[in-house]
């Protein structure tokens, strides 16, 4: 399609030049002897460029320049504008305007204007579509499964997503932590912003430092130039510090300070800059052990945890991996153009019964690689790695399985209790020898309860 331009003037000479200049290009341009009749063609069609006159009779070049940005913020509008408007110009910037030509112009520079400013409304359309196309991918759309437990992560991420509150996400590696902080970032207010993440993990602590909050040019030795950190990058939008867990104490101190005051310095600078960043972090290490182990600050915790999402393993949820699979099965269908339809019913049956230590990153990576090989269009056992289905990692065995730890165990314990007690609390309670509120307080913590009844959130109860 050729890009379209309107060229409005009560001039007719500057019209007509203008028509001129743009004959045999590349673009299809139309013209209006007033701001009123452009109004009325805006009315029924989108421009890429509209040159305007300022000053005209009826409606003028500024009031016309404000109602295209209302019915068309994407059009580009150039002013053009006689030595004596310069002042109204000036005003049509701040409305909006990409530029103003001072007349009179040639056609060299009318022509260099117009291809800059298409250029602009290219790249504009281009990042639109682009965002488009990414808060599509991390909406809801994306995270699979139904089972209660996810539910409740589904409704948790709807009802902070619009807030700036700082999100803490928990789970086992591969329980799709960071899936959930997109998620969190595309569905709510932020999602025009940026999304920036930060792998604590990954770097040592002088490198984190400076990625966190930048540095001033010969901050240290290798500060070369000055450098903008993630927080700056992400103002207006997310900061994503994956693996929180693994951030060095002296760290953990000064991210302390920049989430209470909501202020960054950068190394090697004597102020401030203020901060519009959501935080939020992800862990898959249970936090309070890190505290009572002295790795991990109380303090720092109670900073991040203002909302927490757990997201329970995949053997706690195994109503969910049908969906998982079909999923996967079309996302590598489409990716290796294969046209896989399910998996046997045996397979199913054994997914449902493995332990996961790798979760829904696990199932994926099988998937794929069964998707790739497969024969036929039923995925059987044969095309699945044979660890996968040996003894020793069924669910069924969890309960004495070394690499287990004791919070695992304790959960197997109580979901299998109550689940012979045909989910009567009071009987499982009684047999495990803990209170119901406590049983109850657990099952809340295992996401199995749907919610924790108001007068029991005030008990620390053990
Ligand atoms: N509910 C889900 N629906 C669809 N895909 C999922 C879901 N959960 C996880 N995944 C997929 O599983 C993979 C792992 O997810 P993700 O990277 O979010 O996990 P994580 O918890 O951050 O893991 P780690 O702790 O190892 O960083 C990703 O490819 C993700 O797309
Ligand atoms: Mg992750």
């Amino acid at each position: 399609m050729k890009p379209s331009i309107l060229i409005v003037d009560d001039d007719r000479l500057v019209s007509d030049f203008m028509a001129e200049t743009f004959a045999g290009s590349p673009y299809e341009v139309e013209t209006a002897d007033s701001g009123d009749a452009a109004a009325e063609k805006i009315a029924h069609r989108d421009y890429d460029l509209i040159f305007s006159d300022v000053k005209m009779p009826g409606l003028n070049g500024i009031e016309l320049l404000k109602r295209i940005k209302k019915v068309s913020p994407e059009t580009v509008v150039i002013m053009m504008t006689a030595f004596g408007t310069v002042r109204n110009a000036v005003e049509a910037m701040k409305s909006g305007a990409y530029e103003y030509l001072l007349k009179p112009f040639g056609p060299d520079e009318a022509t260099l204007a117009a291809e800059r400013a298409l250029e602009h409304h290219r790249l504009v359309r281009e990042n639109r579509l682009l965002r488009h196309a990414v808060a599509e991918k991390y909406s809801f759309a994306r995270l699979v499964g139904k089972s209660a437990p996810m539910r409740r992560v589904y409704s948790l991420i709807e009802s902070v997503a619009d807030s700036r509150a700082t999100v803490l996400i928990t789970g086992e590696s591969g329980t799709g932590k960071e899936l959930v902080a997109k998620a969190t970032h595309y569905h709510g207010g932020r999602k025009d912003g940026p999304f920036v993440a930060l792998n604590c993990a990954a770097l040592p602590e002088t490198l984190i430092e400076s990625e966190l909050f930048g540095h001033e040019k010969g901050a240290f030795t290798n500060a070369v130039r000055q450098k903008r950190g993630h927080f700056e990058i992400a103002d207006g939008g997310t900061l994503l510090l994956d693996e929180i867990s693994e951030m060095p104490a002296g760290l953990q101190a000064k991210l302390l300070r920049v989430l209470q005051e909501r202020e960054i310095q950068r190394l090697g600078s004597e102020s401030k800059l203020p901060i519009d960043v959501r935080v939020i972090a992800t862990s898959n290490r249970h936090l309070p052990t890190e505290i009572e182990a002295g790795n991990f600050r109380e303090d720092l915790y109670y900073r991040l945890n203002v909302i927490p999402i757990h997201l329970p393993p995949l053997r706690e949820r195994p109503e969910d991996i049908p969906a998982l699979v079909e999923h996967f099965i079309a996302r590598f269908n489409a990716e290796n153009n294969r046209s896989a339809k399910q998996v046997s019913d045996k397979v199913l049956r054994l997914f449902e019964h493995y332990i996961w230590p790798g979760n829904v990153r696990e199932l994926e990576n099988y998937i794929e690689r069964a998707v790739v090989v497969a024969k036929s269009d039923t995925l059987t056992p044969d095309d699945f790695p044979a660890e996968l289905f040996t003894g020793g990692v069924r669910r069924q065995t969890e309960t004495i399985r070394s690499g287990s730890t004791i919070r695992d165990m304790e959960r197997s314990l109580i979901l299998k209790t109550l689940e012979d007690q045909g989910g009567n609390q009071t009987k499982a309670a009684d047999l495990l020898g803990i209170s119901t509120r406590t049983l109850r307080n657990k099952l809340y913590e295992y996401g199995v309860k749907e919610a924790k009844p108001a007068e029991e959130q005030l008990t620390v109860d053990g």
